[in-house]
């Protein structure tokens, strides 16, 4: 039996212990209920209620316009379909930059209303505040460093990041800061492989990496897109273990066909 099986609840600590265990880390993200429950099943450490539900859920083309009241109603119903895995949810654009205290004010907001058990907030140095005043009210705080969406109209693009050497070094330098800040772990986004293992060695709080190579302590994906839910998201990061957007549109186009032609409902179908 895996040291795996054998964590009821998994906790900031389990992860410490992954990373000190050299187990790799899971998550996986879910914005409701249902999903948060199959997602759970499968048994992932963790699962993320990422504001990427503001793409994938709402249809915006970016991360900026979902709101705390809407990550915190997603976080509720993750929370209610989940019994084993960290639970923890991403701060949305705006709820956290402009000073300490309502990053704060932000962070308590979904730990009282959802239940979640962890807050995820994106940079460094920019926000090293934020994060000693979150951390020291007692929540804990993954970091995301490399390609942090909240800053796409900043970069321009979501092509990889930091491979030129100064972004590079602030990186480094940003990761070990989220450390001595009490950051329990840090998602790195979209960087070289060898950025992102030279990074994991030089940290002791394990990384989670999307998009940055095999060596991170953990990998990170959006369920839509590894189910194959999203056919027009397809990075080279990317891994599809599904074709659900093929599937559930052939099983409606036969839905459709079987009502029109009155197949649907036959006589054992009805009452
Ligand atoms: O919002 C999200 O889904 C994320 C992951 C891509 C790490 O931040």
């Amino acid at each position: 039996m895996s040291v795996h099986s054998e964590i009821k609840r998994v906790t900031t600590e389990s992860f410490r212990k992954m990373k000190f265990d050299n187990e790799k880390i899971t998550m996986l993200t879910a914005y409701d209920f249902s999903i948060a429950k199959m997602v759970d099943a499968g048994g992932v450490d963790a699962v993320l209620v990422g504001d990427s539900a503001s793409n994938v859920m709402a249809g915006h083309e970016t991360t900026l316009p979902i709101t705390l009241d809407q990550m915190i109603y997603h976080a509720q119903s993750v929370v209610r379909g989940v019994s084993r895995a960290l639970v923890i949810v991403d701060l949305p654009f705006g709820t956290y930059q402009s000073d300490p205290q309502k990053a704060l004010d932000s962070a308590v907001r979904i730990m009282k209303e959802s239940g979640a058990h962890a807050i995820k907030l994106e940079g460094g140095a920019e926000v090293a505040e934020s994060i000693k005043r979150i951390v020291n009210a007692g929540i804990p705080v993954i970091g995301h460093l490399g390609l942090t969406p909240q800053s796409i109209y900043q970069f321009g693009t979501y092509k990889v990041r930091a491979k030129e050497e100064a972004e590079a070094q602030k990186l480094i330098s940003d990761a070990k800061l989220l450390e001595e800040l009490g950051c329990f772990s840090v998602v790195l986004e979209k960087i070289p492989a060898s950025l992102a293992k030279q990074v994991t060695e030089s940290i002791s709080i394990p990384t989670i990496g999307i998009g940055a190579g095999p060596d991170c302590d953990g990998q990170v994906l959006v369920f839509h897109d590894m189910v194959g839910m999203n056919k027009g998201f397809s990075p080279k990061f990317l891994r599809r273990y599904l074709d659900l957007f093929d599937e559930v549109a052939g099983a409606v186009g036969q839905y459709v066909k079987d009502v029109k032609s009155q197949d649907f409902p036959n006589q054992q179908e009805s009452y």
